[in-house]
C-alpha cells in the first residue's frame, strides 16, 4: 500500500535535512511539493540537488487568504489523490518542519486514517536562524514563544508583553505593524532580523534599516532572551 511521507527540508541550507529525511525524500517514486501559483517551490528548491530525473513531481497550490474553508483546501491537494493506491511511496515535502505551520498539516489531515502517513522532522526557521544569528534562545525557565506576524495589534501586543524569547514568523506586509508594536513595548532593541535564514541569498539587516514595502515571504524577528549566565 502507498505511504505518505511528510519530509521537513529545513530552513534553507540543502545540508540542513536530516539523513533520514535525504534517505526517504530518494526512495519515494512520487515528490509532492506545495508552491504559490506561477512560482517556484522553496522546498523543492532546496532538495533539487537530490531528486531524480525519474522520480514524478507533483505540485499543488493552497489558498493565500486567511479566509479559506475546508472545502479550499479539499480543492488544493486534489493533485495528490491519483498517486494513491499507485503503490509508489509519495514523499511531501516541507520547507522546516511539516508539522509547524507546515503546509504539509492540510494533506495530513485530510489523509489521516486513509493511507500510512510518517512524518520526518526538519529543522524550523527560527532554530535555523538562531544557528546563523548566534543567539541563545531561551534558558532555564525562560518562555519561548512563536508568533504570526499575522495576529491582529491588540492580540500582538498581548502575547509580546513581558515576552521572554520568541520569533515573530509570516512579517511581509505586517512588518511596520510588528516593527511599532516591539518599539511601543521597548523591545526594538532586543529585535534582531533576518531574510532567507541559512540560504544562500540570507541577509541580516539592522531592524531600523529594514524597508517595510520590501520584507520578504522568508523573513523572520528574533527575540532572544534577555538572561545571560
Ligand atoms: C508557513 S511558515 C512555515 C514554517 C516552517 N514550517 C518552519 O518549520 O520553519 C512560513 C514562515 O516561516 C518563516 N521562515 C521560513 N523559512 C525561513 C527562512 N529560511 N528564513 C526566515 N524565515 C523563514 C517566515 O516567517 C515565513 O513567513
Amino acid at each position: 500500500m502507498t505511504k505518505i511521507y511528510g519530509i521537513g527540508v529545513g530552513p534553507g541550507d540543502p545540508e540542513l535535512i536530516t539523513l533520514k529525511g535525504l534517505r526517504i525524500l530518494q526512495s519515494c517514486g512520487v515528490v509532492v511539493y506545495q508552491a504559490a501559483v506561477g512560482q517556484r517551490s522553496n522546498a523543492r528548491e532546496i532538495v533539487a540537488q537530490y531528486l531524480r530525473p525519474d522520480q514524478v513531481e507533483v505540485v499543488y497550490h493552497l489558498p493565500r487568504s486567511l479566509a479559506a474553508t475546508a472545502i479550499d483546501y479539499d480543492k488544493a491537494i486534489a493533485p495528490i489523490l491519483p498517486y494513491l493506491d499507485q503503490g509508489q511511496d509519495i514523499g511531501v515535502i516541507c520547507e522546516g518542519d511539516p508539522l509547524l505551520y507546515g503546509s504539509f498539516m492540510y494533506v495530513f489531515t485530510r489523509l489521516q486514517g486513509k493511507y500510512p502517513i510518517e512524518v520526518i522532522p526538519g529543522i524550523c526557521s527560527p532554530l535555523g536562524a538562531a544557528a546563523v544569528l548566534g543567539l541563545p534562545l531561551s534558558y532555564r525557565q525562560d518562555v519561548f514563544k512563536i508568533i504570526p506576524a499575522t495576529l491582529a495589534v491588540d492580540r500582538l501586543q498581548a502575547e509580546l508583553t513581558n515576552v521572554d524569547a520568541c520569533a515573530i514568523i509570516k512579517l511581509t506586509r505586517h512588518f511596520a505593524k510588528v516593527r511599532s508594536v516591539l518599539e511601543k513595548l521597548q523591545l526594538l532593541g532586543r529585535a534582531i532580523y533576518i531574510e532567507r535564514a541559512t540560504m544562500t541569498a540570507q541577509q541580516i539587516i539592522p531592524i531600523e534599516l529594514v524597508d517595510p514595502d520590501r520584507v520578504p515571504y522568508f523573513s523572520l524577528i528574533l527575540i532572544p532572551s534577555a538572561t545571560r549566565l
